[in-house]
């Protein structure tokens, strides 16, 4: 596989073309955002904290009946995705009320959502990401009813099998963000990634966080966490 010319640089990763068109490398930068951009920090060793977490998951989401990009870890870095035609949604589920949620609804941190929340974002940084229901998908022609429905399917289904692996292993998945994309086969495939910058993980008795919450609220330790966590699903990230 021929690494060619970056096509985009994301807040933090980057995505590179190959000699293969159905195939992209993605490399996962030390680059930490948070608020739309607006505090932006390099933290040591995210890259491949994050490379190594999004692997393991990505797995253990295919092993599961999840399709999935990912095909495999090409070194610390970077890790090699079928080239999707990505929608413009993010798909939000919550466990537990934390975040924009909180804001948005007044609701109290640590409640517990049953059945789990669904909502969807429009992905559109100049906008900061409005909330879009399905409606606003159908009308402006971003996603099909068939393709809504099985991006919802596909998001809860990760529900079941990640919120299961977390509590195994004494941790709470409050809430995460999914993207997905159309392969060159017409199917529906998970992409983007999977890592604590884009979910919230607790732990169970001490309701710590474990996330990005520690560098959006200025907590330390941040990617010292996102190591503990993975080290805790039975990651490792010395080889
Ligand atoms: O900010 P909010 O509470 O809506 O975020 C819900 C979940 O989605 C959080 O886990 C957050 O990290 C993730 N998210 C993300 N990227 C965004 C928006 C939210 O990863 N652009």
């Amino acid at each position: 596989m021929e690494k060619r010319e970056e096509l985009y640089s994301g807040k933090a990763k980057s995505v590179f073309k190959t000699d293969d068109p159905d195939r992209f490398i993605l490399t996962f930068r030390n680059d930490t955002s948070a608020f739309d951009g607006v505090k932006v920090e390099q933290l040591d060793r995210k890259g491949m904290v994050n490379n190594k977490f999004n692997a393991f998951i990505m797995e253990k989401l295919q092993q599961a009946g999840v399709p999935t990009h990912f095909e495999g870890l090409l070194n610390d870095n970077e890790a090699l995705v079928k080239r999707l035609d990505m929608f413009p949604i993010e798909c939000v589920v919550r466990n537990i009320a934390a975040g924009s949620i909180v804001k948005r609804l007044g609701v109290t941190e640590g409640q517990e959502l049953t059945p789990p929340t669904f909502e969807t974002f429009l992905k559109d940084d100049a906008l900061h990401d409005p909330m879009i229901n399905e409606s606003h998908i159908r009308s402006f022609g971003w996603a099909t009813d068939a393709q809504m429905a099985r991006m919802r399917e596909l998001t809860y289904q990760v529900n079941d099998i990640l919120k299961a692996l977390f509590l195994d292993a004494g941790m709470l998945l409050v809430d995460y963000k999914l993207e997905f994309g159309v392969f060159s086969d017409g199917e529906i495939y998970l992409g983007d990634e999977f890592s604590p910058d884009g979910c919230r993980i607790w732990d169970k008795e001490t309701r710590e966080k474990l996330d990005k919450d520690r560098f959006r609220q200025d907590l330390g330790n941040v990617v010292e966490s996102y190591e503990l966590v993975g080290r805790r699903l039975g990651m490792n990230f010395d080889d």
